[in-house]
């Protein structure tokens, strides 16, 4: 598992480029929906599955396993293009540009939906709310989870599925083992209220970025530190600008895979079918592959030595439960009581 090189510099250029990348992008995209509607599936088109992280990661692989499913099974009909590493799109307009039909297929993290009016998907970033992947797959695989994906409806997305990443941790140039540690650190944050009241109630300080300018702040000193699992840790080179790894494992990190109704519907009716389960299986190995590339990405970690991973002990990670379960109360309004209240629920009949 190659960790990235150090990332270009987002520059203003950049920007305008990818600007100009969503008008032209947009005006093509009438014409993949055409070419697959009007091909009654037969004429060739491709699919823009656009992402912000490395290949080689869970999601990264998982694209890569859609469209070489995609590919063989429409025999070369239908293609897919897939742009990684945010080099189409970012956090700031990827979502915009799949509304505007600019691209046809993406998987924020759960924690990005909150800023689009699905404040219920930031309940996936309660800290300590999960203790492991499978209770997850309570919520993800379940009927609480179809109904968040049905809920994308409101702004004509569909919801394909979800897929895990794992578990983050916390890193920066010094351990962040107890709550003291944290105290007046800038921690690089995604856009989620709920991840904001976790900073805070740690008396950090939260700082809100763009998964692709991150490991440049923390470069430049502009945050200190951030959470993420190992595998995007390891992939970005983050460990080359963070001293010290500390394994908090205090929340988690998934997806939901997300296209357009706009798109969805074009499409010829098998055509529909063989997206949608190529996805469902792309879906099926990042689950099954994830743990085991967090293990990779922790196991070239050792090996570079150049970061300090830490092992929280029992009593350190007693006080930092306490810190911030206000959190849990505190956000409650906001991700929907009745939201809360089930996924307890489908936690607690885990058994
Ligand atoms: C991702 O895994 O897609 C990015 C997560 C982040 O923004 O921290």
């Amino acid at each position: 598992m190659a960790p990235r090189n150090p990332p270009r510099a987002i520059s203003r250029r950049s920007v305008v480029l990818a600007g100009t990348a969503l008008a032209l992008a947009g005006g093509r995209a009438a014409s993949v929906g055409a070419a697959a509607a009007q091909g009654g599936g037969v004429r060739p088109y491709t699919i823009r599955f656009s992402h912000v992280v490395a290949e080689d990661t869970p999601k990264g692989l998982a694209a890569l396993r859609f469209q070489a499913l995609v590919q063989e099974r429409s025999g070369g009909r239908i293609g897919v293009a897939i742009y990684p590493e945010g080099r189409l799109y970012g956090d700031h307009d990827e979502m915009q540009a799949l509304q505007l039909g600019a691209v046809e297929i993406l998987a924020p993290s759960l924690s990005k939906f909150g800023r689009i009016g699905f404040a219920e998907f930031e309940l996936f970033d309660l800290p300590f709310l999960f203790p492991d992947v499978a209770s997850v797959r309570r919520i993800t695989q379940g009927p609480l989870g179809q109904r968040m994906l049905a809920r994308l409806q409101r702004q004509r997305l569909v919801g394909l599925g979800f897929m895990d990443n794992g578990f983050k941790h916390m890193s920066a140039n010094r351990p962040l083992l107890t709550p003291g540690h944290f105290v007046g650190q800038r921690m690089r944050i995604q856009a989620s209220r709920v991840l904001d009241a976790q900073m805070r109630a740690l008396h950090a300080q939260p700082v809100t970025l763009p998964f692709s300018e991150t490991r440049r702040a923390l470069a430049l000193g502009v945050v200190n530190g951030t959470e993420n699992p190992i595998s995007n840790f390891w992939t970005q080179g983050m460990h080359t600008v963070q001293s010290h790894l500390s394994l908090t494992q205090h929340g988690y990190l998934g997806y939901a895979v997300v296209t357009s109704q706009r798109f969805l519907s074009a499409l010829a009716a098998p055509d529909r079918t063989l997206v949608r389960e190529a996805m469902r299986e792309a879906m099926a190995f990042a689950n099954q592959i994830a743990d085991a590339q967090n293990d990779n990405a922790l196991a070239a970690l050792r090996a570079y030595g150049g970061t300090r991973i830490l092992v929280p002990s029992a009593q350190d990670m007693v006080q930092l439960r306490a810190a911030v379960q206000s959190v849990h109360q505190g956000l409650a309004k906001r991700i929907g009581p009745q939201w809360l209240q089930d996924a307890r629920d489908a936690l607690k009949n885990a058994g």
